[in-house]
């Protein structure tokens, strides 16, 4: 007899779950196959229902009136669910309808394609930087630690413009961020506020530099934003900060590490790459379906609803599983082999879709491409010197430890 189903809902909220990626997607294949919309009850979260297939995710994303961001945009224990529905700093994944439109409209010119092309030459000599780095290491490094945590912080530190010096501050806040239930990464117990309060500090001194001098960094965009004519409030574009510091990190550095370890465990999709380095480009939104580092967000359902024969009700909320909807064999063949020539992998909901879509999808794009451009022409050989081990958390989430032996040119 096989575990009942409605158990196998905790793959959704055990961060322990996530860390064992093989288990945790034949439990979700079971439920896409028998239940793929469950109700999924628990002592620690509310209820909630567990989206899983690809055509049902999108459903919900497509209507962003019936199932809002807000209040709870993320899971969250019973105990913290008052508490962060009156968080004092409100980001964009915390905001709906017209509230969400201005403030993504602050940033978003900043992200479009063309901007972020702008920075291609910047990218690229951070991640040379990063592969020069390993080549001093004498031939074996924890590539998490040693390179892909780093990498896509300094990109994201150096566009809002902040100093070198500050990279190690910022790297262990945001860890601490979203890494919260991991034993070694976060402070534990309430400590998510306690994070956010560092942050404020840090970026209250920012804005008011910024204003005094406007440089043609991102961080000036934001501290002398107007809405309605009037200068942004304060608390508003730590709101900004926040969300561009952390949500461009650890997805980023996930993906890449991820990444590195999935072309491990597929030794012919490697030497695909190295043998043709233009197919990378084609290869980052395979690495992204196949790793998925932000395994969900929430929703809050607003009026009743029919999905997959189920009637939500308002009040609900919906769990949409990214990480399953990737493995939706109904649209990607052979779902859990990393195939880098996979023709529709650009379909994949890791990034999200609709109003919320990742603002910095095409940054993320560049950075992943620029990183395995850089890294894999100059990789003579690589293998696994060690067991990797797996960030426990169930937001955003990807390996911990990557231990590396290479030769590199
Ligand atoms: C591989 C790396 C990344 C992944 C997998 C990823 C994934 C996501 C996902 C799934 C969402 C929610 C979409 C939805 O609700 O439909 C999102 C939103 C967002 N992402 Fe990313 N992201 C990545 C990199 C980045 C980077 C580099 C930045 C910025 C520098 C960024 C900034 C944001 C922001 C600001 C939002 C909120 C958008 C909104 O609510 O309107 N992300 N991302």
């Amino acid at each position: 007899m096989g575990t009942d189903i409605g158990q196998l809902g905790r793959i959704f909220t055990s961060s322990s779950a996530y860390a064992d990626p093989v288990a945790w997607h034949a439990a979700a294949e079971r439920i896409r196959r028998e239940q793929p919309v469950l109700r999924v009850t628990s002592e620690r979260y509310p209820d909630f229902w567990a989206i899983t297939t690809h055509a049902d995710v999108l459903e919900v994303e497509r209507h962003p009136d019936v199932f809002t961001n807000g209040p709870l945009p993320v899971i969250t224990t019973k105990d913290r669910v008052a508490g962060a529905a009156e968080a004092p700093i409100k980001t964009l994944i915390q905001m709906d309808g017209a509230e969400h439109k201005t403030h993504r409209g602050i940033v978003n010119e900043w992200f479009k394609p063309g901007s972020v092309r702008r920075l291609q030459e910047r990218v690229t000599e951070l991640a040379r930087q990063h592969v020069d780095r390993m080549a001093t290491l004498g031939g074996e490094c924890d590539f998490v630690n040693d390179v892909a945590l780093h990498f896509p912080l300094h990109v994201i530190l150096s566009i809002l413009g902040l100093p070198e010096s500050d990279y190690p501050r910022m790297l262990q806040l945001t860890q601490e961020l979203f890494g919260p239930t991991d034993t070694d990464l976060g402070r534990g117990g309430d400590s998510a506020l306690e994070v956010i309060l560092d942050f404020v500090r840090y970026f209250t001194e920012l804005t008011a530099d910024r204003r005094a001098t406007p440089t043609d960094d991102l961080a000036s965009v934001i501290a002398n934003a107007r809405i309605d004519g009037a200068p942004i409030a304060d608390l508003d574009t730590f709101g900004h900060y926040v969300i561009i510091a952390t949500a461009g990190h650890d997805t980023t550095s996930s993906s890449i590490a991820a990444g590195l370890l999935a072309l491990l465990q597929h030794p012919d999709q490697l030497a695909l790459l190295q043998a043709e380095p233009d197919r990378i480009d084609q290869a980052a939104d395979e690495i992204v379906r196949y790793t998925s580092p932000v395994k969900h967000f929430m929703r809050t359902c607003r009026e009743p609803f029919e999905l997959h024969g189920v009637t939500i009700q308002p009040g609900d909320l919906l769990y949409l599983s990214y990480a399953s909807a990737n493995r939706d064999e109904t649209v990607f063949a052979d779902p859990h082999r990393l195939d880098v020539t996979r023709q529709n992998a650009g379909n994949h909901l890791g990034f999200g879709f609709g109003q919320h879509f990742c603002l910095g999808v095409h940054l993320a794009r560049m950075e992943i491409r620029t990183m395995f451009r850089e890294l894999l022409p100059r990789l003579r050989h690589v293998e696994l010197a060690g067991e990797p081990t797996w960030i426990h958390a169930n937001f955003v989430q990807g390996p911990k430890s990557i231990p590396i032996r290479y030769d590199l040119v």
